[in-house]
């Protein structure tokens, strides 16, 4: 199991790489690992550039400074609920990205998620990727319709705002986010000669078995 020390680090790589991605700019972006009795987080406001592991801010899942953490913390990312309230929902899930990936989130803006036009729309676990229903960011009502849009997946889309992406791991979590973000501009690319034709039920079913059977992006 890595350290903490060692997880600061994966963390902070991890966010230098959703830049370089092309996933995130600027601080509009937060990242979370799970840690015993809470959660590290990116701090609000910090280009990630900047960013360095003691600057990550360790919580409990009520946003609560976690017990034996530095006593001078930066301020946690103004998304910290939307991350506990994830990571406490999910015990399988170790890691959360958020980002405004641009083309994943003019989708949201459409209050659009990603349906099964690709067979890659099943990366998230299910037959497609849900859009979940404008709310204020930082709020609960925000981080409780994107657990709602997360059951039973790995990513969802946030209308107005935004995706958000778990993993078993940060790497798992980050290229999940990648690939919606892929998936996104696919599906804008192929709607500009109409709508796409759907992958049905049955054969999404197939695709989220074939995946399993080969442990895929496993
Ligand atoms: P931070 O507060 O993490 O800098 O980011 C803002 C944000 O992503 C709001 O959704």
């Amino acid at each position: 199991m890595a350290t903490e020390q060692n997880l600061r680090a994966q963390m902070v790589a991890v966010a230098r790489r959703m830049n370089a991605a092309g996933i995130n700019q600027g601080t509009s972006g937060n990242l979370s690992a799970r840690i015993p009795g809470g959660f590290l987080i990116t701090p609000t406001s910090l280009p990630y550039e900047r960013m360095e592991p003691v600057d990550l801010v360790a919580l409990d899942f009520d946003g609560q400074p976690l017990a034996g953490a530095p006593a001078e913390q930066r301020r946690p990312s103004s998304e910290w609920r939307l991350h506990a309230d994830v990571l406490r929902s999910r015990p399988e899930v170790e890691a959360v990205v958020h980002c405004h990936s641009t083309r994943a989130t003019a989708l949201a803006c459409h209050s659009r998620g990603i349906p099964s036009f690709h067979y890659m729309a099943a990366v998230a676990g299910g037959p497609d990727i849900r859009c979940a229903p404008y709310a204020l960011f930082g709020t609960p009502e925000l981080s409780s319709l994107a657990v709602q849009a997360l059951e039973g997946r790995l990513a969802c889309l946030l209308a107005h705002h935004g995706q958000v992406a778990l993993g078993r791991s940060l790497e798992q979590a980050l290229r999940i986010a990648i690939e919606v973000e892929t998936l996104a501009a696919m599906y804008l690319e192929a709607s500009l000669l109409g709508d796409p034709p759907l992958l049905g039920d049955a054969e999404m079913e197939r695709v989220l078995e074939q995946m399993r059977t080969l442990l895929y992006g496993g």
